[in-house]
């Protein structure tokens, strides 16, 4: 936790002011028994009226400056924690932009979220507390002691003897609770996880009738938490009292061998009284010290979480050097073989083959054999395990992911979209993209004829993921925002599947014409996409079953035949 405090460089000064400012209400505060003391042996034992006037016009004062240092510090070091929180989120969101999809495939969604919203709330709220703590605390404690010895050192012996007790206490009790937040944090992650997944697959879960399934994992996952939680605050909940006996029972301790001192002649009652106080100001600072120390493991749970996360280095990074070669578009995998972090067989081996600018080039296979793992290589979203990928002959790990995938005009099997208007989302392709642009993509991808239907046209708002828009409305869109990009390589992956047949032919017709110069790569499970494409690979099982034409592929590849037949009717293969 210490290295996150490096985070607080900005505010060095305000820190620095705080610290003073507590530093001010601590000793008014430790003066303020004294001068009761003062009251009393002076004034209320004497009858000195003008006196009791006099000190009391002045505790009135000192207590006054100590509640406005209390309350400027307090403002001052909300600001200093807020914006602690505020720089590390920044921090975060920006390193997890630079992570690759294995980073993210990781850690996972929920707990990315996690760690970005309540993680840092939890150090943040550590900082507030040690800030006030650290200060006022170590100097109510010692400067108390002082106050007390001086008043009287016999007395003294009393509160000798009660701390040993109190710090037994607190560190038996700390012992306990420490694990127990820690664990409190892993299950939050639990919880959000679940509650994520049964927000966005709410359709799913309805339509399979297993709202029921997913109450109870909910409820597991809920009463795993609440359990811990309860626990700890159980622990915490008796922590209290026992401390309020301990201090209770110093205090009628005090006032016993006191009354005896009193008596004796050796000490003034107004010491009495303020001995008493310090006494409870020391043992209250150090029941606010042991609340730091519960609170200081969970925080620190929190921020190794944190560091994780900001020490994860992305396994994909630029490399200083080239970048990718002016316009072209020449696809080569080269003896590629690749597999996913943690997984036994690899999703794809010994793949080649040559996809070049002009030419269309179809994969097809069944699920699972690959396709979309193929194709994510290309705008290198994973790295080859070995063999290379090149584009004109640079491979892609020599190039800047920029200008790597500024040549790419990706469509994703999952359409995704962002909340926003219809036209911010396809110009999310081209950010300077006019409207003339934006009109012409969407006219392509056979978006234009739903759009104009739309009381706002262009302008009709998208809500998040696209959840108001069909599958068929959303893969359009995600066309119609490849292809605003005009860029030299276009990547479909299985971006027709939930379109008619007539759009389907439609669309095509019209890509082909746009795409005339590029190289295309299209995954596709109906054959009648892609008969017609210059090369056609057949993926199965993460390995190639056969490369070439339609008419090729029909002599050679019984993978493909049998994918054909199940399709299409005699008539049509011949
Ligand atoms: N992010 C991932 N992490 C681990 N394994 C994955 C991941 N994505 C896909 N796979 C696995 O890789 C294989 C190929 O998947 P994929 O390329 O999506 O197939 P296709 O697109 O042909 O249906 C599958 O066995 C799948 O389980
Ligand atoms: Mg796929």
């Amino acid at each position: 936790m210490i290295r996150m405090f490096a985070f607080l460089r900005p505010y060095r000064r305000a820190i620095g002011l705080v610290l003073g400012l507590i530093f001010l209400q601590s000793l008014s505060e430790l003066y303020l028994p004294t001068l009761m003391a003062d009251i009393v042996n002076h004034g209320i034992v004497t009858g000195n009226d003008g006196h009791i006037w006099r000190v009391g016009g002045l505790m009135l004062l000192v207590s006054a400056a100590g509640g406005l240092f209390s309350v400027a510090a307090s403002y001052h070091s909300s600001k200093v924690s807020a914006g602690f929180g505020r720089i590390v989120r920044g921090r975060m969101f920006e390193h997890v932009e630079g992570f690759s999809l294995q980073e993210f495939d990781k850690f996972g969604t929920a707990s990315l979220i996690t760690r970005t919203t309540n993680d840092i709330t939890q150090v943040q709220q550590v900082l507030l507390m040690m800030m006030r703590m650290m200060v006022s605390a170590p100097m109510m404690c010692i400067g108390g002691i002082i106050m007390a010895v001086s008043k009287d050192p016999m007395l003294s012996l009393v509160i000798v003897c009660a701390i040993p007790v109190l710090v037994l206490t607190i560190v038996s009790i700390g012992r306990k609770a420490s694990p127990l937040f820690r664990s409190l944090q892993a299950k939050t992650d639990k919880l959000n996880l679940v509650l994520r997944e049964h927000l966005t697959g709410v359709r799913v879960i309805r339509a399979f009738n297993r709202a029921g399934h997913e109450k109870k994992r909910f409820d597991l996952a809920s009463l795993d938490y609440t359990e811990t939680a309860v626990k700890v605050n159980k622990i915490l909940a008796f922590m209290m009292p026992l401390m309020m006996l301990i201090m209770n029972l110093t205090s009628i301790a005090i006032i016993w061998f006191g009354g005896l001192r009193i008596s004796a002649g050796h000490m003034q009652v107004g010491d009495l009284m303020a001995f008493l106080q310090y006494a409870m100001q020391i043992m209250f600072s150090m029941l606010m010290l042991s609340m730091m120390f519960v609170m200081i493991p969970r925080a620190s749970a929190s921020a190794a979480r944190i560091n994780e996360v900001l020490d994860t280095k992305p396994e994909i990074v630029d490399r200083p050097s080239v970048k990718a070669a002016a316009r072209g578009g020449r696809i080569v995998f080269d003896r590629v073989t690749f597999r996913y972090p943690g997984a036994e067989q690899p999703a794809l081996s010994d793949i080649s083959f040559e996809a070049g600018p002009g030419e269309t080039t179809a994969i097809i296979g069944g699920t699972g054999s690959g396709k979309s793992t193929l194709v994510s290589l290309i705008p290198r979203f994973y790295d080859v395990e070995s063999g290379r990928v090149t584009i004109d002959g640079i491979d892609v790990r020599e190039m800047t992911q920029e200008s790597l995938r500024a040549k790419i005009g990706f469509v994703p099997q999952k359409a995704a979209l962002f909340s926003g208007t219809i036209r911010d989302n396809i110009r999310f392709g081209k950010e300077d993209a006019t409207d003339g642009e934006i009109r012409r993509a969407a006219e392509i991808a056979q978006a234009a004829a739903f759009i104009d239907e739309k009381p706002d046209g262009y302008d009709s708002v998208i809500s998040q993921g696209g959840d108001n828009l069909s599958g068929g409305q959303k893969q359009r869109l995600s066309i119609a925002r490849a292809l605003v990009r005009k860029p030299e390589i276009y990547v479909f992956d299985d971006s027709f599947s939930a379109l008619d047949f007539k759009t389907d032919a439609n669309l095509r017709a019209a890509l082909r014409q746009e795409t005339r110069n590029a190289t295309v790569i299209i995954v596709a499970q109906r054959v009648s996409t892609i008969r017609d494409a210059d090369r056609i690979i057949v993926l199965d099982e993460g390995k190639i079953a056969g490369i070439g034409t339609h008419h090729e592929l029909l002599e050679t590849s019984d993978v493909y035949r049998e994918i054909v037949s199940s399709q299409l009717t005699e008539e049509e293969i011949a």
